[in-house]
C-alpha cells in the first residue's frame, strides 16, 4: 500500500480498534503528571499506569490512542535510519478485558489486511519463560494458527521479551514483539532483536499480568491487561516502502527546510551530512513538543533534557554550516505545520515555542563564542610552549563547557597546524556518558508511578490544597502543574502575587479542618460537559476523553481526575505548607507535606 500518510495511519488504526469495541482517548502530555519518577512520557501505557494497576477508567475497558512519546535512552543511535527521540505510539489496551488471542489476532489482521503488509515479511518473538513466569506457548500457538511459520517464531528471554516496569516498580509482563524484514542481508545468528538493522520492531503486545513492587517482588495483578505499542513513524515508513524513517511526511519537510537553511550548500543525500541532518531534525522536533508541554529549557529535570536536545541540534547545525539565525525556531515552524493538527497544544503554545528556542539558541551561541576565545587562548599557550597537540582533556573541556563538537575543534586545529589527541577525547567522552547514564538510572529508581499509599494520600492532599486556595484567593486560581514524590507534594497555580503569611496559614487551616472531618472520597463517571456543569474543576480540556471521572471529597472539592485517592481525608493525618515559591510570571508554587499515619 504505497503512500499512506501519517494522518491516515493514525485514523485507520483508531477506527480499526473502535470497530472492535475500543474507545478513543487523547494523547497525554509529554510531561507526566503526579509522577516524579520519570521525566517524560516514554510509552502509551505511561499515563495509563493507574488503570493498569486496577483503577477504573472512565472510558471503559478497551482503549485506543496515539500517544506522543519522548525517549532519550537511545540518543546516541539517533542519526541512523530508524531511531528517534520523539515519536508517536499507536496503542490499544485491554483493562482486564480481552487477552492474548484477541490482541495478537487483531495485530496480525491490522498489519496484513488493513495495511496489506506481506505476511512473509513478518516474524515474531515470544517469552521463553524463567523462574518468574512460564514460557509463552499460548502466544506461540496463536501465531502458528494465524499463519506465522514456526521458524519465524522466536522464544527469547526476559532481556528481550519482558516489558516494564519503566522504573524499579510498576506494571509489567511478558510480551510478544512483531518484526518486519527490511530485506537487508542476513548474517549468521541474525534474528529479530539482534540490532543489525535487518529486523525492524514495529509492534509490541505486552501481557501485563504482573506488578513489580519496590522491593523487587513480582506480584500477579488481580486482572490481566494488554498494553500494546506500535511505532507510528517506523510503521508508516515500512508501509511506504522506504527504509529511512526521515522520509515520512512528518519528518521529510524538516529535512527539506534544513537543506534550505544551509542555503542548499549541503544535501541530505550526501552521506557525509545525512547523520547531522537527522539529528537536527529529530532533536528540534522533540524539543518543540517538549516546550509545548511545559519542559522549558533549564538546568534541571525535563528542562535540562530539552536544553541538551537543542544544544546538540545546534552543534550539528554548525556542522551543516547553517548560518540563518535563529534557525531552531524556523525549523519549529515546520514542526508545527506537520504535527499541529494532531497535537493542538503546539499551536496554542506557538509563541512560547518560538521565543524559548530563539532564547536558547542565542544563549548557546554566546557560549560557543566564549569557546572560540578559549580556543584562541589555548592555541597561544601551545605555541608559546612549542607544542603541537591539543590534549584530550582540553578538547573535552571545549566540548563539555563550551559546546564545541570535536569536528569543529579538529577543523580549527587543522587551520592552525595542530593535532588533537582524539583517543583521549573519546575516552573522556565515554566516561562522561557512563556518568550521565548512572545519573539517569538513579532518577528512575523510584519506579514508574509509585502508587504507594503515601503518594496516593499526597494526591488527595493536592485536591484539598487546590480547593482551599480557591476559597482563600478566589476562583481565578487554576492548577498549572503538580508533582508528587513519596516525601512531598508540589503544586503550581496561577496567582499574580505572593501569598501573605496569613493567607498561607488560612489555606493550611482549611485543609486540616477538612482532614479532621474525615470525609469520604468518591467518584462518578460523567461526560466532561456534565462534570463542568456540576461545578467540577477541569483545567485540561484537551487531555480528557468524552467520559471523565469526577472525584468528590465531602462537599469540599470536586475535580476531574483519574485517581487513585485515599478513601477518607482522615488518612492524611495533617497538612503543612513547607514553602512557597514563584516559578514564572503569574505562577506560584507551594510545597507541602502530610503527616504519615504513625505521626498523625
Ligand atoms: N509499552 C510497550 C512498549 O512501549 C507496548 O513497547
Amino acid at each position: 500500500m504505497a503512500n499512506m500518510s501519517v494522518r491516515d495511519l493514525r485514523e485507520r488504526y483508531q477506527c480499526f480498534f473502535e470497530a472492535r469495541g475500543h474507545r478513543r482517548i487523547p494523547s497525554a502530555a509529554l510531561l507526566p503528571e503526579n509522577d516524579a519518577s520519570v521525566l517524560f512520557t516514554t510509552a502509551g501505557m505511561h499515563p495509563l499506569a493507574p488503570y493498569l494497576l486496577g483503577e477504573t477508567h472512565p472510558m471503559g475497558t478497551r482503549l485506543v490512542d496515539v500517544q506522543r512519546c519522548l525517549r532519550t535512552g537511545d540518543i546516541d543511535e539517533v542519526g541512523d535510519s530508524s531511531h528517534l527521540t520523539f515519536f508517536e505510539m499507536l496503542g490499544n489496551w485491554s483493562l482486564g478485558d480481552y487477552f492474548k488471542r484477541e490482541s495478537l489476532t487483531w495485530s496480525y489482521e491490522f498489519l496484513t489486511q488493513e495495511l496489506e503488509i506481506d505476511p512473509a515479511r513478518l516474524a515474531v518473538t515470544v517469552f521463553a519463560g524463567d523462574a518468574d513466569a512460564p514460557r509463552d506457548d499460548e502466544s506461540a500457538a496463536i501465531w502458528l494458527g494465524l499463519g506465522i511459520p514456526a521458524e519465524r517464531i522466536h522464544f527469547l528471554p526476559k532481556e528481550d521479551n519482558w516489558w516494564g516496569p519503566v522504573g524499579a516498580a510498576g506494571p509489567c509482563g511478558p510480551d510478544s514483539e512483531i518484526f518486519y524484514d527490511t530485506g537487508r542481508p542476513d548474517h549468521s545468528g541474525c534474528r529479530p532483536g539482534c540490532g543489525c538493522g535487518k529486523w525492524l520492531e514495529i509492534w509490541n503486545n505486552v501481557f501485563m499480568a504482573y506488578r513489580k513492587t519496590a522491593d523487587g517482588d513480582l506480584v500477579k495483578l488481580s486482572r490481566a491487561n494488554v498494553d500494546t505499542g506500535m511505532g507510528l513513524d517506523r510503521t508508516i515508513a515500512v508501509i511506504n516502502g522506504c527504509d529511512d524513517v526521515y522520509q515520512i511526511d512528518t519528518l521529510a519537510p524538516l529535512i527539506a527546510r534544513l537543506e534550505a537553511l544551509t542555503g542548499h550548500a549541503c544535501a541530505y543525500s550526501d552521506a557525509q551530512y545525512t547523520r547531522a541532518f537527522r539529528i537536527v531534525a529529530d532533536h528540534i522536533r522533540a524539543a518543540t513538543v517538549a516546550i509545548a508541554d511545559g519542559a522549558i529549557p533549564s538546568n534541571v529535570e525535563a528542562g535540562y533534557i530539552t536544553r541538551r536536545l537543542i544544544r546538540r541540534a545546534i552543534r550539528y547545525g554548525v556542522e551543516l554550516g547553517i548560518r540563518a539565525e535563529p534557525f531552531c525556531a524556523q525549523l519549529a515552524e515546520t514542526v508545527l505545520s506537520v504535527l499541529g493538527d494532531a497535537y493542538p497544544i503546539l499551536e496554542q503554545r506557538r509563541d512560547v515555542i518560538v521565543s524559548e528556542l530563539a532564547r536558547e539558541e542565542s544563549r548557546f551561541k554566546a557560549t560557543l563564542e566564549r569557546g572560540l576565545r578559549e580556543y584562541r587562548k589555548l592555541f597561544e599557550r601551545l605555541r608559546r610552549d612549542g607544542r603541537t597537540t591539543i590534549a584530550g582533556a582540553d578538547a573535552f573541556n571545549l566540548y563539555e563547557t563550551f559546546g564545541f563538537p570535536l569536528p569543529l575543534t579538529l577543523e580549527l586545529a587543522r587551520e592552525d597546524g595542530l593535532l588533537v589527541d582524539e583517543g583521549r577525547f573519546g575516552e573522556l567522552l565515554e566516561e562522561h556518558k557512563t556518568d550521565s547514564r548512572r545519573g539517569a538510572e538513579q532518577k528512575f529508581k523510584g519506579g514508574l508511578q509509585d502508587h504507594s499509599e503515601q503518594t496516593t494520600r499526597l494526591h488527595t492532599a493536592t485536591h484539598l490544597l487546590h480547593a482551599a486556595l480557591r476559597q482563600v484567593l478566589g476562583a481565578s486560581v487554576r492548577q498549572m502543574g503538580s508533582n508528587i514524590t513519596p516525601e512531598r507534594l508540589r503544586f503550581d497555580f496561577s496567582h499574580p502575587e505572593a501569598l501573605s503569611e496569613a493567607q498561607l496559614r488560612e489555606v493550611e487551616r482549611l485543609v486540616n479542618e477538612e482532614i479532621s472531618r474525615n470525609d469520604s472520597v468518591s467518584y462518578d463517571v460523567l461526560s466532561l460537559e456534565q462534570a463542568v456543569e456540576g461545578g467540577a474543576l477541569a483545567f485540561f480540556g484537551a487531555k480528557y476523553g468524552e467520559q471523565v471521572k469526577v472525584y468528590s471529597i465531602g462537599a469540599f472539592s470536586r475535580e476531574v481526575c483519574g485517581g487513585p485517592h485515599a478513601a477518607h481525608t482522615g488518612e492524611l493525618g495533617g497538612f503543612t505548607i513547607v514553602k512557597q515559591e514563584v516559578v514564572g510570571q503569574g505562577v506560584r508554587r507551594i510545597r507541602a507535606v502530610i503527616a504519615s499515619p504513625c505521626e498523625g
